[in-house]
């Protein structure tokens, strides 16, 4: 068990290089069995979901190594396609090795991924997904046994929901086959695109990521390649709440700015002046934040759900009333409890939430019920009077690559305590 102690009410101020997406990471690690070949991929952040799909990697028989920000992933010696329930059940996206295992070995037999407590998260849109490219899935004694007899067909693929894991799993799994996929109703999350970009780096084909078609045309790609992944957008996000709580000052360099568009209205109506200039952002927050309009998050380009605990602990201590209506995820206001425990006026009803914002927070014991909500309370803490403890952060981890460190030298007071060993 480990947790954070944070001594708040310090502003915080100075630069900050952005770590690697989270959410490129996974499927880029999944995609490296795909392409059979060497991948280095720069800019990989060190996070514990990453550790995760490394480990998957070399159960599976390829090499996988971290040296200082790149992971190389030898994938010419992969040999099983097989996953241990232990294994699957460390992040989600473990999922995507259905499609990756299926499109490389004709066969797979995984067991329902794990992740973050924030739903329901069924995965029938990838098994659908995957059928329609020709890829058999049964259910035995809790195992997915996947088997695509005459190899991966490829086919029309119309996804009910624009659900991104669901999205990845069919251009891991069409990129091996016979015939051109198209996806129509895809996710349009930028980490879509860069998977594509990455499988194209490799020599597939693949159109339209990014747009609500993505067309994969039957290309085996086997290239070796080097490959930097994207910023990530909501660890972006996080740092620029925490520095607006604190009435900070901060540059975040390394961001693509354009991925962050669906946030910036909601910075700029808190009162908080950005600025951008290439890859580079500055924030600078008001004397005293204001309520932003509502927000109802939405697949990609709406207001993205792994930003939404954040973006309420910011409205918690805004002047006025802030409307949050989540409708991706059914368990996602976790954080509420906690950050009511720190003082904030929050009522829920179904998946709305009002935020009465209040002057300050104060310090409290709190727990980090899943990644998102532990950022959120991190923000709260950093912005709060007195002491705030907040337990659980091995769920920060999952994300967030040296957060304590990098909120040090933006001049906060938290340290982590790891409890064993006290
Ligand atoms: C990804 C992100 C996660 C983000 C989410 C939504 C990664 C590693 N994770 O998760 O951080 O919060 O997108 O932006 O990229 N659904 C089904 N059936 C399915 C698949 C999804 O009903 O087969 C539902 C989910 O329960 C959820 C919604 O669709 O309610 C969105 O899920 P999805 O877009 O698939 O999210 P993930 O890929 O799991």
């Amino acid at each position: 068990m480990e947790k954070y102690i944070i001594e708040g009410g310090r502003r915080l101020e100075g630069s900050l290089q952005i770590q690697g997406s989270k959410n490129s990471a996974l499927p880029i690690l999944a995609a490296t069995v795909v392409t059979g070949e060497t991948s280095i991929l720069r800019r990989c952040p060190d996070l514990r979901d990453t550790r995760a799909a490394m480990r998957i990697l070399r159960h599976i028989g390829c090499a996988a190594e971290r040296v200082g920000g790149q992971v190389i992933v030898r994938a010419d010696t992969a040999k099983r396609y097989d996953i241990p329930g232990a294994l699957m059940r460390e992040m989600r996206s473990s999922i995507l090795f259905l499609g990756a295992l299926a499109a490389v070995f004709g066969r797979a037999e995984v067991s329902s991924p794990g992740g973050c407590a924030i739903g329901l998260r069924p995965i029938d849109i990838h098994l659908a997904a995957l059928e329609t490219l020709g890829v058999h899935i049964t259910q035995q004694g809790g195992q997915w046994i996947a088997y695509a007899p005459g190899g991966i067909t490829g086919g029309q693929v119309a996804l009910p929901f624009p659900s991104v894991g669901a999205t990845e799993n069919v251009m891991l799994c069409a990129v091996r086959g016979k015939q051109r996929t198209q996806i129509r109703n895809a996710a349009r999350e930028p980490e879509i695109r860069d998977l594509a970009q990455y499988l194209n780096a490799c020599g597939a084909d693949i159109r339209g990521a990014g747009s609500d078609t993505i067309v994969i045309e039957p290309v085996d790609p086997v290239r070796a390649c080097e490959y930097t992944i994207l910023p990530d957008r909501i660890a972006a996000a996080t740092y620029m709440a925490a520095a607006a709580m604190t009435g900070g000052d901060i540059v975040l360099r390394d961001v693509t700015v354009q991925d962050l568009w669906p946030v910036l209205p909601f910075f700029e109506q808190s009162g908080c002046r950005v600025t951008t200039q290439g890859d580079t952002l500055r924030l600078r927050a008001p004397h005293v934040l204001q309520s932003p309009n509502p927000v109802r998050t939405m697949p990609y380009p709406g207001f993205p759900t792994d930003f939404q605990a954040a973006a309420m602990a910011m409205a918690s201590v805004a002047q006025g009333t802030g409307v949050f209506v989540e409708t991706i995820f059914e368990s996602r206001f976790k954080h509420v409890p906690q950050l009511i425990r720190m003082g904030a006026h929050i009522t829920v009803q179904n998946n709305v939430a009002v935020v009465q914002g209040v002057p300050v927070l104060h310090g409290a014991p709190v727990q980090a019920t899943d990644l998102r909500a532990g950022a959120a309370l991190v923000c709260a803490g950093l912005a709060a009077r007195d002491v705030t403890e907040v337990q659980g952060i091995e769920l920060v981890d999952r994300g967030y690559e040296k957060m304590e460190d990098h909120l040090i030298s933006l001049g906060a007071g938290i340290r982590r305590i790891v409890q064993d060993a006290e």
